[in-house]
């Protein structure tokens, strides 16, 4: 089965065509990230605009050497995100599917992150299950720009809300706090690019001197683990935030930020954010009896994120698996909107499918 899928929730445009849900057999995404990065932030104007020019290229471009009737079906992201971006795609899914006379499936962004472990055209990151057969349950977390999610899935299409962020997003608080270190959008690539330049600082000191250095050079920013021992599934990231902006505007009345200082930071942010995220996951593995792990969105590109899991998942007693997408596949794509949409193949009569930018992710 060929679906199309098309994903304009936010900056990006997208269209893919993927077989089975597995198979992708083409890919497009054009981003309008480069233009949000003078404001340090999208901007849901100047985001619709360009979707609006790309989507007819992008959709061309991923039907090369298909025809419509190739296609068995049409998905398209109506929501979570931000209106004018999801009605420049629910509207094209919407005139495609009327044109072509096929069934249409409208599918939730957030929930369709973690299908994209489900595609098979690069090897998966980590796997550590043969095949990348998920063996349920599984504990599944969504970290993206928007949201952070915890779900528990019995099987490929049973999902359960089990927790999730009560403000902030963990991507959106890496972003927030790029920005008061003066580091360009999107923040998280450029957090953890510095972090790396912190590990790189207090390595190349003497040996016997560079752990009594990474302490000392640590200890004068020591950041909040919000709601880390709490014994709830859920987050907050804003409080995060704050305490950055207080010890960024301390550290600024003493002297400008420069590298050294604004790495120390990153690799604090990073530490929190990631100490938060694998513990809530791992309480959620335990308290489900979980055998998987999915990781998937934005902030699963990030590498200490995935290592952490990792490290603390191989000290559990029972076996865990471990699955996370290639980067390419954390990030905004048509291709796990298809994904999602072949497990679950609800289409709906196109006349009914509106764009619907608060879409619930508490399912
Ligand atoms: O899933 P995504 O592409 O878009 C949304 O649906 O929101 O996620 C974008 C988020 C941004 O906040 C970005 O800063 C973050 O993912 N991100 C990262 C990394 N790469 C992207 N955060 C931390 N480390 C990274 N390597
Ligand atoms: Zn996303």
């Amino acid at each position: 089965m060929k679906i199309l899928a098309i994903e304009t929730s936010c900056d990006e445009t997208g269209a893919s065509v993927v077989e089975d849900g597995r198979t992708i057999l083409s890919n497009v995404v054009a981003s309008s990230a480069s233009m949000h990065q003078k404001y340090g932030g999208i901007v849901p104007e100047v985001a619709a605009r360009m979707q609006t020019e790309s989507m007819i290229p992008v959709l061309t471009e991923a039907m090369e050497g298909f025809t419509e009737d190739d296609i068995d079906a049409i998905a398209v992201t109506v929501g979570p995100g931000l209106i004018g971006s999801l009605l420049v795609g629910v509207e094209t899914a919407k005139t495609l599917a009327f044109a072509w006379n096929k069934p249409i499936i409208p599918v939730n962004h957030v929930l369709a992150h973690m299908y994209a472990v489900f595609l098979e055209d690069s090897q998966m990151k980590y796997s550590s299950s043969e095949n990348n057969k998920i063996v349920f349950p599984a504990i599944a977390l969504v970290v993206s720009g928007g949201h952070t999610e915890l779900y528990l899935m019995n099987d490929e299409k049973s999902l359960k809300w089990i927790g999730g962020t009560l403000d902030d997003a963990a991507g959106e608080c890496f972003d927030k706090c790029a920005r008061l270190l003066e580091l360009p959008y999107p923040g998280g690539p450029e957090i953890a690019r510095m972090a790396d330049l912190y590990s790189s600082y207090t390595s190349n000191l003497p040996a016997g001197k560079q752990e009594s250095s990474r302490l000392s050079f640590s200890n004068n920013i020591i950041l909040p683990r919000p709601m880390i021992h709490d014994g709830s599934l859920n987050f907050s990231f804003s409080g995060l935030k704050t305490a950055v902006l207080r010890e960024v505007n301390k550290s600024k009345s003493s002297q400008a930020l420069n590298d050294q200082t604004i790495s120390k930071f990153s690799h604090e942010i990073q530490e929190s954010i990631t100490d938060v995220l694998v513990t809530k996951t791992l309480n959620a593995v335990i308290a489900h009896n979980a055998y998987s792990v999915i990781i998937s969105g934005g902030v699963a590109a990030n590498q200490r994120l995935t290592h952490k899991i990792k490290s603390h998942i191989s000290n559990l007693k029972s076996k865990i698996n471990l699955l996370v997408p290639p980067p390419s596949h954390c990030v905004d794509s048509a291709s796990f909107i298809a994904a999602y949409a072949y497990h679950h193949q609800t289409p709906a009569n196109w006349r009914k499918i509106t764009a619907t930018p608060d879409l619930s992710v508490e399912v």
